[in-house]
């Protein structure tokens, strides 16, 4: 499939600076590619009552959906602490998973980076096999 990766994380990087985190200080970006080559980005937004807090993943899913966006080839997740020097990967939770398989096909893809060079790429399978999703409810 056709993705630039170092395009995905370069946007995911810049998009982390945006993050709203004053109670972890634990900043997330993330660049969502449709399938027709566009690029949504979303931040983690946290919360005083932290429940409503919204990761990074979703803010880009929610973004994308709700401009019109259905179909999805790929997301690009970058996280760590305020300050860090290195980033370490940083996965995905359960919630964003389950979000990410409601609009994405098992060959979705889902790279994690530390930097432009260091990266990690896994399908949705990969990271949520054996899911409940539409096909449970609808057949
Ligand atoms: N976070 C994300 O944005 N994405 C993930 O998949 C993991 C966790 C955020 C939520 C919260 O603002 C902070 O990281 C610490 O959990």
């Amino acid at each position: 499939m056709d993705i630039n990766i170092q395009e995905l994380i370069r946007s995911a990087l810049d998009m982390r600076k945006m993050s709203y985190t004053p109670y972890s200080h634990f900043n997330v970006g993330a660049a969502l590619l449709t399938a027709d080559d566009e690029i949504y980005t979303g931040c983690n937004i946290e919360n005083a009552s932290y429940t409503p807090t919204n990761c990074a993943e979703r803010t880009a899913f929610f973004k994308a959906i709700s401009e019109g966006k259905k179909e999805f080839k790929a997301i690009c997740i970058v996280g760590g602490p305020d300050g860090a020097t290195e980033l370490d990967y940083c996965p995905p939770c359960g919630v964003c998973r389950q979000v990410m398989s409601e609009f994405c096909d098992e060959n979705f893809v889902v790279i994690l980076a530390k930097s432009e060079e260091e990266y990690k790429t896994y399908s949705l399978d990969e990271i949520i096999p054996f899911r409940f999703n539409s096909k449970n409810l609808l057949g």
